[in-house]
């Protein structure tokens, strides 16, 4: 019963894939800026979904195997939720979805009746996910939209009319700045109904090295997932990035609790992009800023909510509360 649903098979949702024209347009701002930078949401071509998935794997990266524990912990307390009417279980940003497929095998083991609804701007994860839950799941019934859940929420609140529980997992979140928090979460508030629930992972603020071997691992997958951004962007875009000319770091700002990643020109050279017919240049050692992780303390998250229209009704931690799930109602 899995199905990927695209903008042809309904005039409401989103635009399938990503349109070359606003990824030059984006390009083009992100490599003109004074600090050069590309938007995160561009790593997830299907290789770069690929390699996300390698990194969940890595010893240094805890924050997986930290919110997969939090979550089976609280399996009971989040099968609360669907047994209070919910209808709908509508996940922004599944990946492979892994997490929520051993969330899924309880909630089947306990008969619970819902629709799953995974919404993500990789094609590629998509169809794998929707493949994945047809052969596990085979009764359940799923809707796999390629959306981009910071441009497009309004499916939401056209196709979804039931009561729903919608997942924010992986601290995802934490990739948006101050001001793009903000509008993330008012604009889903202004897509949900006043009893709707919302369940978001956020990795809490802790030691610094722990946070910057997650981020600098000893295989080199991140700065492999990094990289992929300029080979995604030579092909798309007719580029020609050397990409053996830039080195990634993974820079912890303590101040900010934000870990920014960063490719770093080892070189002078001049960058020429084809489909913007022009060149950029760069200085050794200049910087393309290319995700921030963001780490939160329980006060900022408690913030978050009150600010943009949710009540907290309670956070669900890892054994080593590394990583926590904020349940939040819409009022
Ligand atoms: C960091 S991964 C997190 C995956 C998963 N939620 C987890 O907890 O491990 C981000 C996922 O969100 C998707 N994604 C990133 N930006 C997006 C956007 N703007 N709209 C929709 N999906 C997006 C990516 O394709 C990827 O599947």
């Amino acid at each position: 019963m899995a199905q990927v649903i695209y903008s042809q098979d309904s005039d409401d949702v989103i635009s399938p894939d990503i349109d070359t024209e606003i990824f030059a347009k984006d390009v083009m701002a992100g490599l003109s800026a004074k600090q050069k930078y590309i938007p995160a949401s561009y790593h997830y071509d299907a290789e770069g979904s690929r390699l996300f998935n390698k990194i969940t794997e890595l010893p240094e990266y805890y924050l997986t195997r930290c919110e997969a524990d939090a979550l089976k912990r609280n399996k009971d307390r989040i099968a609360d939720l669907l047994t209070d009417g919910t209808a709908n279980l509508i996940e922004l940003g599944p990946a492979d979805g892994s997490k929520t497929g051993a969330l899924m095998d309880y909630f089947h083991e306990l008969k619970l009746d819902f629709h799953y609804v995974a919404v993500d701007i990789s094609h590629t994860a998509l169809e794998q996910l929707a493949n994945h839950y047809q052969s596990v799941f085979p009764d359940q019934s799923v809707d796999c939209l390629v959306a981009n859940y910071v441009t497009d929420l309004k499916w939401l609140k056209k196709r979804y009319h039931q009561k729903n529980l919608v997942l924010f997992l992986g601290s995802s979140i934490g990739n948006f700045n101050a001001a793009q928090t903000k509008a993330f979460l008012q604009n889903l508030r202004q897509n949900l109904k006043s009893g709707d629930m919302v369940m978001i992972g956020f990795d809490l603020a802790k030691e610094p090295e722990l946070i910057r071997q997650a981020y600098n691992d000893s295989e080199n997958v991140t700065a492999e997932f990094n990289y992929n951004v300029l080979r995604r962007i030579n092909r798309e875009l007719d580029a020609d990035f050397d990409v053996t000319g830039f080195r990634f770091e993974g820079i912890y700002d303590t101040d900010d609790n934000v870990m920014r990643s960063y490719l770093i020109s080892l070189k002078e050279q001049e960058v020429y992009v084809g489909a913007l017919e022009r060149s950029f240049g760069f200085l050794i050692g200049e910087s393309i800023h290319t995700e921030d992780s963001r780490k939160y303390r329980e006060s900022d998250i408690e913030e978050l909510a009150v600010n943009n229209g949710f009540a907290v009704d309670c956070h669900l931690y890892d054994s080593r509360r590394y990583f926590v799930d904020s349940i939040w109602e819409v009022f």
